[in-house]
């Protein structure tokens, strides 16, 4: 099955009538339990599930009604740069009737010092937009279908909190579909560590495809993902951050370890990122309960509880930090 036949069947199910306008708001994500490898790179199919924390009020403020003539589509008040219209554009394909154009303004207000501004909150909002755009009525979960053909992490980027994305089984797709867990974790706090702002020159997509494709270690991948990812479940259930904290950081590591193993080699990390981590393990050693994660970036994300935010901030002066869950809904 194509995109555009998914697209076609989940369509089928639309209920309502196409109004003039829709604006939506949708959160970043930072996985616990990494997304790394597709099992159909044209559905945006993941090879396993993973887990991710969403970031309150700060991801993506996006406005869509029709255009005459052409797309038009801006980014934080300016007209977007050639290759991010280039993408909005391809996944408005999907929608388009003949001779239909969009305006789309899209806003980020994630600092962009923290390295977060994704296409996970982007494609999310403006799946939301859209769906208020044309009138489909659909679920969260069928909007996070719609999301993940923009991109993976956008699947679960329509929940607050800690949201799962089944990797599903069907060669159509129809169940690799994101949902919220109904926890909340209220001390559970993100420091974000920027070591570059700099555009990476491998991205996810192409980043995730080449070790798919050369690493002997992504063989054992996916039943470490799905380990942790149960492992995961049961560490929020339980409220037991020292669990959180050491599965999710050893889920980065493996994942960039597969990385590593790929040809040629990828490596997302800088010098300080190493620095940086060798800091926080000896933090640990000092007896701080501190953990990290590191996305195919350079920059690493904190994971730490509120009682210990006076000594992360000692230590990291730098950090910005984030309270996932004391800001439900922007
Ligand atoms: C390391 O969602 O950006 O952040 O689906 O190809 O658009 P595409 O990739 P993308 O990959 C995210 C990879 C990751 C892990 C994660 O967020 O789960």
């Amino acid at each position: 099955m194509t995109r555009q036949q998914f697209v076609k069947l989940l369509l089928k199910r639309a209920k309502g009538k196409p109004g003039t306008r829709g604006a939506a708001f949708a959160p970043a994500n930072i996985a616990l339990c990494k997304y790394w490898g597709k099992r159909d790179p044209d559905l945006n199919l993941p090879v396993n599930s993973s887990l991710s924390i969403s970031l309150g009020k700060l991801g993506t403020h996006t406005a869509v009604k029709f255009a005459k003539t052409a797309d038009r589509i801006f980014l934080n008040g300016k007209p977007a740069p050639a290759d991010f219209a280039a993408r909005i554009s391809n996944y408005l394909d999907l929608f388009r009737a003949d001779g239909q154009f969009f305006e789309v303004r899209t806003k980020n207000n994630i600092p962009t010092a923290a390295g977060l501004a994704s296409s996970a909150s982007g494609f999310a909002a403006l799946v939301k937009a859209l769906d208020q755009l044309f009138g489909w009525g659909f679920n969260s979960r069928e909007l996070s279908m719609l999301a993940r053909l923009g991109s993976g992490s956008a699947t679960r980027s329509l929940y607050d909190g800690f949201a799962v994305w089944h990797a599903g089984v069907r060669a159509d797709g129809m169940d690799s579909y994101a949902e919220r867990l109904g926890s909340t974790w209220p001390a559970l706090r993100i420091g974000i560590l920027e070591v570059s702002k700099a555009r990476k020159k491998t991205g996810s997509t192409s980043g995730m495809n080449r070790t798919v494709e050369t690493s002997e270690l992504y063989e054992s991948w996916p039943a470490q993902a799905e380990c942790d990812f149960d492992e995961l479940r049961t560490a929020i259930a339980a409220q037991d951050f020292p669990m959180l904290g050491k599965t999710a950081e050893n889920n980065a590591l493996a994942m960039h370890a597969t990385m590593l193993a790929a040809w040629p080699p990828l490596c997302y990390w800088k010098p300080q990122t190493v620095a940086l981590m060798q800091k926080v393990w000896q933090a640990r050693e000092n007896g701080l309960e501190l953990y990290f994660t590191i996305d195919a970036g350079p920059n690493l994300k904190l994971l730490f509880l509120n009682e210990n935010q006076a000594a992360v901030k000692a230590l990291f002066p730098n950090v910005q930090i984030v309270s996932p869950f004391q800001n439900p809904k922007a």
